[in-house]
Parts: C-alpha cells; sequence; structure tokens
C-alpha cells in the first residue's frame, strides 16, 4: 500500500488543473528521461486486471447518438466508471466544461489517474462544416483536402476532442450504399491520396500539439462493398480484388502515420471484421507493421453473435482480442466478459497486455498524461470554433469541390445583372440540409443557404423569385403551380433539387439513387415552361440522372458543401469561380448497371458497338438490351467554363527495362476565354499478364491553372511500383510487356501511346 501511494505521489504528483508548471508536467508523466515504452511498462506493472479492461472499454456519451445505444442529455453516469479506473475514454459528446469536468475525476479520483480519450466522429468539420467527404475528393486538390481536415481538428480540440474516427477511407462501388458520401469513392490511388491528405490533416507533425488529434482510419475492411448496396451487409470478395481495389487506403494511412484504426461491421469471406485474424493480425500487424490502437466500431464485438460465428459473449470477446481488436467501443464484453476469461486462463495476459500497451501509449503520444486538460480550453473554444480563418478556407475547399456535369451554350456563368431569376425547390432556402450527413456538431441555422449566396452576388436590379416546389419525402405536389408561376416570369430557372441530409451517409441505403419524392416531377412541370433551367444537385452519392441529362441545359454537382454551400454555389453559378472539380465515381444511366467503374476487366467478349444493335436478335458479348455498357458520366469527368485540348502522349522511350524510370509528357493548352484549372489524368494498362488487369488504372494526376490561350507541358513519371500488381502467385510486382499509357480530361476521353517493359 505503501509503495503504490509513494508511486502516486511521484507519478502524478499535484493536482492537475490549466495552469500547469513544467515541474508538474514532469511529476504527472512520470520520470522524463523515461521513454514511452518504459513509462507503459511501469504502469502496466501497476494495473489491477480490471484497471487493464477499463483501458480497453470506450463508452458512448451524452448528447449526440449515432448508434442503437441512446443518451439523451449530459449526465453524471460515468463519474463512477471514471473514478474505479473502468472506462478509457467517452465519445460522441464534446463541450470544454463538460469534459473537462470528467477529465478531473479521471486524473485526480482514480487510482491511476490516466487520462480519458475523447472521442467523436468529426467526419467533415466541427462546428464549421466542411464539405462531405465525397465532395473534397471531387476537388483532387489533396492540399484542399489537407486543409480542410486541419480546420476540423482545430476546431474540435478546442472543443475537448482528442480522437477522431475520420477518415473513412472505405473504396465503394456501389452509390447504393449511403455511406459512399464519407469517402473518396472508387478508386483506390485517389482514395489513397486523400487518405494520407486527411491524416495529415487531423495528427499534423506532433500529435502532442494542442490542434491536432488522433485519426482512426475505418472501417477495416471491404465495408464499402456489401451486397445490395444495403448497409451492413456481407461483403465477400477474392483476396485478389480485397488487396488490389479496397485495401491500399487503409495501407496509405498506415503509411502516413495513422494513430488509430476502427473495424469494420460487415463480415469478410466469412469472418467478421472485428474478430478477423487474417484482416488485422496478419495484414495490419505483421504485413504493413501497424503499430497503433485497433478499437472496434459500435457494438460489433457483440454483434459478431448476430452474425452467427462464436455463440458466446465469451466466445465473441475472446475472437476479437485475439484477433486484434484491442479496444471495445460500447459493447461492454471487454469490461464484464474479459476478467474472467484471462482469469480463466481462456485469454493469455500477454494477449491483454499487448492491448492495454497500445492504448496507453496513444495517450502518451497524444501527451495527456503531461498535460490532461490541454483540449479542453474554453477560450481556444471561443476563439477557434466558427472563427473567420476557418470560414474563409472553408469556402475556398467548397468552390473546388464543385461539378460542372453539362453546359449547353455556355448557359453558365449567369451574368450578375440578370433581370429576374427563379430559385426553385426544396434546397432554395434550407440551411440545415447543407450540413449533411455526420454534422452533430454544426448548428442547423448556419450554414449560408442558396438563396443568400445568390442574393449577395446578383445586382441591386435582378428580381430574385422563390419557390419551394415540393419537399424531399412526400407526394404531394400542392406547390408545384406556385413554382410554375414564378419560373414563367424569371428569365432564367435555377432548381435547387437532391438529397436530404438523412438520405445518405449511415444507414442510408437507396435502391432508387434518382431524385428523391416527386422532384424529377416538379423538374418535368419547369422543363414544360420552356425555361432556361440550371440545376443544382445537393447530394452524397453518384445519381442516376438520364433525364435530367438530356433535357436540362446546365447541371452542377454541388454534393453537400457544408456552412459556405450558399456563397461556393454563388461563386460557381456567377463565374467568380470557374469550377474545376472532376467525378471521384462513376455516375450510372441506371441502378441496373451497378456495379460500374472505370477500371473494368475485359472479359472475353468485351462489347463495344451500339447497344441498340441487340434489339431483336442475340449477340453473344458482355452487353445489356438496354442500356450501353458505358455510364451517364465517367469516373474523372468534370467540365470547365473553358476548354482544354490535348497534344500528344509522349514517352522518352518506347522500351524500358523494369528498374528504370519512364518519363512522359503532355501539352495542355487552354482553348477558351476564360482562365480555368485542369486534372490531368495519368490511366495506365497492362495488356497481357500472368492474371488479367483492368482496361484502365489511374496512376497519376495533376491540377494545373492555365490562362486563356496559354499552353503547358504537364510531365509524370511512372516507375515498377506504378506497374506493379499482384500477380499469380499473389507476390507483387512488376511483368515484363505491353502497355498502354493514356492522358487526359477523364477516364473516358484519353490520349494513348504504347510502350513496353523489358526484364
Ligand atoms: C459507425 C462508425 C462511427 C461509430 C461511432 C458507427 O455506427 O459505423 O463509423 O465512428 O458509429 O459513432
Amino acid at each position: 500500500m505503501k509503495v503504490i501511494k509513494l508511486w502516486l505521489v511521484l507519478l502524478f504528483g499535484l493536482s492537475l488543473s490549466v495552469g500547469i508548471t513544467q515541474a508538474q508536467n514532469a511529476s504527472v508523466s512520470g520520470n522524463n528521461e523515461l521513454s514511452i515504452d518504459e513509462k507503459v511498462e511501469r504502469l502496466l506493472d501497476k494495473m489491477t486486471l480490471k484497471e487493464k479492461v477499463g483501458q480497453l472499454s470506450l463508452n458512448v456519451g451524452d448528447v449526440i447518438n449515432t448508434g442503437p445505444t441512446v443518451n439523451t442529455k449530459p449526465s453524471n453516469k460515468f463519474d463512477d466508471l471514471i473514478r474505479q479506473g473502468r472506462v478509457t475514454g467517452i465519445f460522441n459528446t464534446h463541450g470544454t466544461a463538460y469534459l473537462r469536468r470528467l477529465q478531473k475525476i479521471a486524473v485526480e479520483d482514480s487510482r491511476l489517474k490516466i487520462p480519458l480519450l475523447f472521442g467523436a466522429d468529426v467526419i467533415h468539420g466541427f462546428r464549421t462544416v466542411l464539405p462531405i467527404p465525397l465532395a473534397e475528393a471531387a476537388s483532387w486538390d489533396m492540399k484542399a483536402v489537407e486543409r480542410s481536415s486541419q480546420i476540423a481538428a482545430t476546431e474540435a480540440t478546442a472543443a475537448g476532442i482528442n480522437f477522431n474516427f475520420a477518415p473513412m477511407v472505405d473504396i465503394t462501388r456501389d452509390p447504393r450504399w449511403g455511406r459512399i458520401a464519407e469517402g473518396a469513392g472508387e478508386d483506390p490511388y485517389l482514395g489513397s491520396l486523400v487518405a494520407a491528405a486527411r491524416v495529415r490533416g487531423f495528427q499534423g507533425d506532433d500529435l502532442t500539439a494542442p490542434n491536432t488529434l488522433a485519426a482512426c482510419v475505418k472501417h477495416f475492411a471491404a465495408y464499402g462493398a456489401p451486397h445490395g448496396g444495403r448497409e451492413y451487409n456481407t461483403v465477400d470478395m477474392s483476396e485478389r480484388m480485397l488487396r488490389e481495389i479496397y485495401l491500399p487506403p487503409y495501407k496509405a494511412a498506415v503509411d502516413a502515420g495513422v494513430a488509430t484504426m476502427m473495424t469494420s461491421f460487415n463480415e469478410l469471406n466469412g469472418i467478421p471484421a472485428t474478430g478477423n485474424d487474417f484482416l488485422l493480425n496478419q495484414i495490419l500487424r505483421k504485413e504493413w507493421g501497424f503499430q497503433g490502437m485497433v478499437v472496434s466500431d459500435w457494438q460489433s464485438i457483440l454483434e459478431m453473435k448476430v452474425h452467427g460465428v462464436g455463440g458466446s459473449d465469451k466466445a465473441v470477446t475472446k475472437m476479437a482480442i485475439e484477433a486484434g481488436t484491442d479496444m471495445d467501443m460500447e459493447a461492454n464484453l471487454y469490461r464484464d466478459v474479459l476478467p474472467g476469461l484471462v482469469k480463466n486462463g481462456k485469454v493469455n495476459t500477454e494477449v491483454l497486455d499487448k492491448s492495454v500497451r497500445r492504448v496507453l501509449k496513444l495517450k502518451h503520444k497524444l501527451g495527456l498524461f503531461e498535460d490532461p486538460y490541454k483540449y479542453t480550453n474554453a477560450e481556444r473554444e471561443k476563439k477557434d470554433v466558427m472563427s473567420k480563418e476557418h470560414l474563409v478556407g472553408a469556402l475556398d475547399i467548397a468552390k473546388r469541390c464543385i461539378v460542372l456535369l453539362k453546359n449547353q451554350n455556355k448557359l453558365l456563368p449567369l451574368k450578375k445583372d440578370i433581370k429576374s431569376l427563379a430559385l426553385i425547390g426544396p434546397l432554395a432556402k434550407n440551411k440545415q440540409e447543407l450540413n449533411g450527413t455526420w454534422s452533430f456538431f454544426a448548428r442547423s441555422n448556419e450554414p449560408v443557404s442558396m438563396l443568400e449566396g445568390i442574393q449577395k452576388k446578383v445586382s441591386k436590379q435582378t428580381k430574385i423569385y422563390v419557390a419551394e416546389g415540393c419537399d424531399f419525402y412526400s407526394d404531394s405536389k400542392a406547390k408545384f403551380a406556385e413554382a410554375i408561376n414564378i419560373a414563367k416570369k424569371a428569365e432564367v430557372v435555377v432548381m435547387t433539387l437532391g438529397e436530404s441530409a438523412v438520405m445518405n451517409g449511415e444507414a442510408a441505403s437507396r435502391t432508387n439513387i434518382g431524385l428523391p419524392g416527386v422532384q424529377l416531377e416538379l423538374l418535368k412541370a419547369i422543363h414544360a415552361t420552356g425555361k432556361p433551367i440550371v440545376l443544382l444537385l445537393t447530394n452524397g452519392r453518384a445519381m442516376c440522372l438520364s433525364w435530367e441529362d438530356k433535357n436540362i441545359p446546365a447541371i452542377l454537382e454541388t454534393w453537400t458543401l457544408g456552412t459556405q454551400t450558399g456563397n461556393a454555389i454563388a461563386e460557381v453559378l456567377f463565374g467568380d469561380y470557374n469550377p474545376s472539380g472532376k467525378l471521384p465515381v462513376t455516375f450510372p444511366r441506371n441502378v441496373g448497371q451497378i456495379p460500374i467503374y472505370y477500371n473494368y476487366k475485359h472479359t472475353g467478349r468485351l462489347y463495344k458497338g451500339d447497344y441498340k444493335e441487340h434489339k431483336s436478335r442475340r449477340i453473344y458479348l458482355s452487353k445489356y438490351r438496354d442500356v450501353p455498357n458505358t455510364p451517364l458520366y465517367p469516373f474523372g469527368y468534370g467540365l470547365s467554363y473553358t476548354t482544354f485540348k490535348y497534344g500528344k502522349v509522349m514517352l522518352d522511350k518506347k522500351q524500358m527495362k523494369i528498374n528504370e524510370t519512364l518519363n512522359l509528357s503532355i501539352q495542355v493548352k487552354n482553348t477558351g476565354k476564360r482562365a480555368g484549372e485542369e486534372v490531368v489524368q495519368l490511366y495506365i494498362r497492362d495488356l497481357i499478364g500472368s492474371v488479367t488487369r483492368p482496361v484502365k488504372e489511374l496512376k497519376g494526376f495533376k491540377k494545373i491553372m492555365l490562362k486563356p490561350g496559354e499552353s503547358k507541358k504537364v510531365q509524370f513519371q511512372l516507375t515498377k511500383k506504378d506497374f506493379s500488381f499482384y500477380r499469380k502467385d499473389m507476390s507483387f510486382g512488376a511483368e515484363a510487356g505491353q502497355f498502354k499509357i493514356f492522358v487526359g480530361t477523364n477516364s473516358a476521353d484519353l490520349k494513348e501511346a504504347t510502350f513496353e517493359l523489358i526484364d
């Protein structure tokens, strides 16, 4: 007892407070001469079994609810657990005063005074809401993506959060799946760059800094491939597809130094991810060398029973910890069941200790032992949350995400002195929906509405008529007449249609991915007036827009842009910003084409002709009878208010040894009258391999700015890594042979050259 007391005095010294001194810092964190590993070992030696499993148990806090366990008000229900050292942290709650109170209990009243983690889903901004991740991927601008995550981290840490359940990097080829909104789309290369940029943005290069937090890459693994696009559904895929398409972004996050990782809800090839030894122990830890901490998803340890493995609390607990899931989110099984398993020798103490070490190490890396209150600084909360600087940053990022899908007869940009404009649709004045999915920390009245954005841009003389027309959900057409009426009075109609915030994100799969409710009917009714229409789409997935594409002259994909929505859209509508976004996902013609993606395989019978040829007779080729194989809008697609002309793909050699570097270049010219940015995209195709290869794979891109008439030589380099893949024996490497190199404006409009890789 005496020893413990003495140790406590030495280790934690005086009480912790905001104005903690250097000397006090040294005493609370133990001997500063010691390495983190040594400090962790010393602490581990002192811990009881209960305290150890406490460090592995994470619980949902009050106020925000993102799963089946509901809490409605801040409460003191965690006080005892914290005091007893039986909880490692609280998630999805915020506010410096409340979190400070909880932290104080942990570091003053618990036996070992281990500080708490405060987790949250800060997916696209805290109170300054940034564009949804899918939108940001459409910017193809990694500086903007990184800056966005920095803004989010600065605000979240100011409000007490030190552990962020982001980035979500799940690749998906299925826009029915609602969580497509939270990721970077369908491509492993783009997805990997975005994953790394987000980790850099959240974590910076110093995890102990007060404005950085531990990122958590999720959901490991392949959560984005549920059968039928239905949320939480079964995933079954070959190891080749897993490694080539789905795993690269998680790996990129690990390589970027991500501190933590979250398992996924789905089973993969028969084994739920949370108890999946192959994923966690083999791939993540052994192959990739990940040293950080792995947390389960919400009750996913418990849900393994429902999947139909294990059969008991004890069995799934053992499966999860032995597979490498260190922390239990909200299932409470590590707290309640794990001690018994360890005592009875069913789970080895070393397995438990490994996980505890990882958690303690994380807390050390965040600097929580030195200053447990550094993230709960009320003054900083006031200053940083919704700061002017963040709002300026959010606008800059938001406008870069907008994709111009169609612009017939240069209807866009509109003139600021336009005489009259009708703004119609459920999003015309709405603010709340613009925050989008995962925006618990946002205020519903803070986004700039589309009306407000437009009002600020147009001349004083411009008359703006506004009508809702319909809502997202009901079948009522009662408000159509008013909308038609104002459309008739206006020079141009701007339609604001799309999805509400709950229509994408978690638990928001849809089988019909056209405009919900009667919005398409409203659009058709307005179209019948004969007025020129600009369609502004707000949504969190690729949508089916065949009628819209055929009939509406100008379409802007604005995704869901957050706080600065109205301002960003107005900049593009009126030409202050020339749109430069490119689709990070393929837009299908109809749901029946899903999964549809640009990097498909050739098959033995690929069909490239006119699908209509098929009408009255049978053609034994890989095609549909009713629509072409091609998508409505391909991956990488997006127009500009100017035009770009691509020259020839120039290679510095026609043949290259596997360890050499291929230098290639292409001349790109702005042939229009406005300055504009272009994303120059580079794809390759390996024509013959020991296994079949996709018809195209993105291997590079450059976003360049060109003045009117200006021409630039855009250069790329390709090395062995770019030509490598999982060969027949699953080893990773390049094979000699013929390749095609493509460069161009989107995945379907490319200049090509051929070259040969030799041994
Ligand atoms: C989601 C996770 C999220 C967690 C905590 C789960 O339902 O799948 O992405 O981080 O809830 O809110």
